[in-house]
Formats: structure tokens, sequence, C-alpha cells
């Protein structure tokens, strides 16, 4: 089994390194996800084992053997340790749309990081893999990742009633569309 996610280019900011995710990045992606901020709006509840870790990351690789991911892992310039993820996920080309999902560890909020790399990977998207349509879905509550898409020149869409139930809890999509013409480059 390879040591690596589907391999993505680099991309590099004038602050950040995103690069392919490797096994090596286990620790960082344990903490990411065994912290209850960042992931209190998550998917699925927060980790509390290490070796869900390992369970995700064979999840995950199996799932770009089955479909078209881009994870990137998103690092400070010149530092190797991981501090967030941005992936593009369900790429359909006939219809030249994708999904993005997107977390960065606690420390490092509120410091434009998240626009700054997702900047890059809409780039990307938008221009290497020429697709026109990148959608983004967030619980209406999470109002940094609202703000984050919006900057961005996402719309909000609709909203999808009770589509999640996690940790108990049901809840709401926000659905946020973006179209090429609307991405706010800089
Ligand atoms: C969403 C997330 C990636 C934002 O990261 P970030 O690096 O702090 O975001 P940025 O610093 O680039 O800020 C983006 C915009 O959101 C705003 N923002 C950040 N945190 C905010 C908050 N708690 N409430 C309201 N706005 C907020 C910023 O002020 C900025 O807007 P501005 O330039 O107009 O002021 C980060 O909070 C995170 O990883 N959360 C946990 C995982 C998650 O929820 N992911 C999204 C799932 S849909």
């Amino acid at each position: 089994m390879s040591n690596t996610l589907s391999a993505v280019p680099v991309l590099e900011t004038a602050r950040l390194r995103l690069r392919t995710v490797h096994r090596d990045d286990l620790d960082a992606i344990y903490a990411l996800h065994a912290d209850p901020r960042a992931m209190r709006y998550w998917s699925f509840a927060a980790w509390t084992r290490r070796e869900q870790a390992e369970e995700w990351f064979n999840q995950r690789q199996r799932w770009g053997n089955d479909s078209e991911v881009w994870p990137w892992g998103i690092t400070l310039a010149g530092s190797a340790q991981l501090i967030g993820i941005a992936t593009l996920f369900s790429v359909n080309r006939v219809q030249c749309r994708a999904e993005i999902g997107y977390q960065l560890g606690s420390a490092h909020w509120g410091q434009g990081y998240a626009v700054e790399a997702l900047r890059a990977v809409l780039g990307y998207a938008l221009d290497a893999l020429q697709l026109q349509r990148i959608e983004a879905d967030i619980d209406p509550r999470n109002l940094a990742s609202c703000r984050l898409v919006e900057k961005l020149g996402f719309r909000l869409e609709g909203l999808l009633r009770e589509r999640w139930r996690v940790n108990g809890e049901v809840t709401d999509t926000a659905l946020y569309g973006l179209l090429t013409r609307e991405f706010v480059r800089s």
C-alpha cells in the first residue's frame, strides 16, 4: 500500500505550501481531528483514538482509488508540519463541478490562512482542471466557514434541512456554490 493519498501538485502562496498528504502526517492529522473546537461543525465526531487516523488514511486511499479526489496538506512555507487539509472531491468532469472541504488547526485560525489556501486550490480547480462550479456544504452555524467562502465569491444557494446526524445532533446544510466567473481571485 502506498504511503501517500492521491498525489497532487505543489501549490505555493505567499505564506503557505500545499502538497500531497503522507502517512508521516498521521500525528498531525490525528491532532486536527481530535480538536473539539475544529470538529464542532464537522461531518463526524472528534476523534478520541489514534487508530482513527490510520482508519481515515486507509479509507481515504480507497476513496482516491475509486473516484477523483485532490487532497492537499497545508503547511506554513518552509515547514514540513501539516496544519490543515483542503480537498476537492466528488469531481465530475462531465458536469465540470466538484465539492470542496477544508480544515485548519485552531492554533492557526484568524490569520487569513484559509482564504490563502482555498484561493490556491480554487485557482487550480477552475484554471488547471477547468471545472466551472465548486460546491461547499456548510453547517449554517459555522460562521467562520460561511464568511470564508463568501469572501472567495461563493453564494448561498439554499438550505437543506436535517441533512446530517453527528454526535446525536441533527443539523442542516447551507449549500454554497461558486461559478468560475464569480471567483474573487485577490
Ligand atoms: C473555517 C476555517 C477553515 C477558517 O479558517 P481561518 O484561517 O481562521 O479563516 P481566515 O482567517 O482565512 O478568515 C476568513 C474570513 O472568515 C472570518 N472569520 C474567521 N473566523 C470567524 C468567526 N469565528 N466568525 C466570523 N467570521 C470569522 C475572517 O474574519 C475572514 O473574513 P474577513 O477577512 O472579512 O475578516 C477554520 O475556522 C476551521 O478550520 N474550522 C474548523 C473546520 C471547519 O469547520 N471547516 C469547514 C467545514 S464546512
